[in-house]
């Protein structure tokens, strides 16, 4: 088991949404500190307030940043560092769902989890981790499992997450570093991710929606705290590499990724 107690954790997006409920959840969980690094620095000053509240001075410090450029997000590791010595965790939280505005999505989605591995992984993690092991959460989604026919440029940037999982959370790596890389995937949360109205690339994408929820019932969101909880349980417990779903309010399940060896028989019929 990897102990959160008394270690420092940076969390993406942790202003608001899944982000803050990581913090809190960590702070419940007896970790020294969480820096707070994200984009809005409104939200940022309240989420403060409500730690300070909640668990006292001194548990959190914002650092503003895009992570979708390196210097800003090596700016927060360096600041964490300086005032925290240490950085154990890294919560590769921030994202954002727009189709319209894809290059942007593209650049914060999967640009800005690459940046994060990159830096975590091979200088910072593995440099200021204080004990044996530090470890990456990257975030997925559902929609990076599965085909979402309505959002198809948020779901390939989550499934390019699922991918650098994989790649990164491999063996080889862990024997280099010593930084567990995993990735959460949830369901549907009440957050404010989905509440800008017009996002999809054209507004008939929508029917895909309105079709896959006539087939499985609409979506059983779940509470942005219940996932911190769960992906709380991942930072301690889950294996490097692993993948794991959290949906409906249920406990976290592995999702394994197909093996493309047992896909050998399927060829293509020529009828
Ligand atoms: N809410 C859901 O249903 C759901 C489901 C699956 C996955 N997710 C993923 O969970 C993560 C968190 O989203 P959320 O639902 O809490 O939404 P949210 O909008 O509440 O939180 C996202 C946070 O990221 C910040 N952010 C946006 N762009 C940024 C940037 N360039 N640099 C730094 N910070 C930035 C925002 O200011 C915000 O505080 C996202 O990666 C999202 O794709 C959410």
């Amino acid at each position: 088991m990897f102990d959160v107690c008394d270690k420092v954790a940076l969390i993406t997006g942790g202003a608001s949404g899944l982000g803050l409920s990581y913090a809190k959840e960590l702070l419940r969980n007896g970790i020294k500190a969480v820096t707070i690094s994200d984009i809005d620095d409104k939200a940022a000053e309240v989420a403060l307030a409500e730690i300070e509240n909640e668990f006292g001075h001194g548990k959190a410090i914002f650092i503003k940043t895009d992570v979708s450029s390196k210097s800003d997000f090596e700016a927060a590791f360096i600041r964490t560092v300086e005032v925290f010595k240490n950085v154990d965790i890294l919560i590769n939280n921030a994202g954002i769902y727009n189709d319209l505005q894809w290059e942007k999505e593209v650049d914060v989605n999967i640009r800005g989890t690459i940046n994060g591995i990159i830096l975590g992984l091979e200088l910072y993690l593995k440099k200021y981790k204080q004990g044996d092991e530090a470890v990456i959460l990257n975030t997925s989604s559902i929609a990076g499992i599965r085909p979402g026919p309505w959002m198809p440029i948020y779901g390939a940037t989550k499934f390019a997450i699922v991918g650098m999982t994989l790649s990164w959370g491999d063996e080889f790596h862990f024997q280099r570093t010593k930084v567990r890389v995993l990735a959460i995937c949830p369901g549907g949360t009440h957050t404010s991710l989905f509440r800008v109205e017009q996002c999809a690339l054209h507004p008939d994408y929508m029917e895909a929606q309105k079709m896959a929820n006539e087939k499985s019932g609409p979506a059983n969101r779940q509470s942005s705290d219940f996932v911190a909880v769960e992906g709380v349980k991942l930072l301690k417990y889950a294996h490097n590499g692993s993948l794991w779903v959290v949906e409906s309010g249920k406990p976290a399940y592995e999702y394994v990724f197909p093996v493309r060896d047992s896909f050998k028989n399927n060829v293509v019929k020529e009828v």
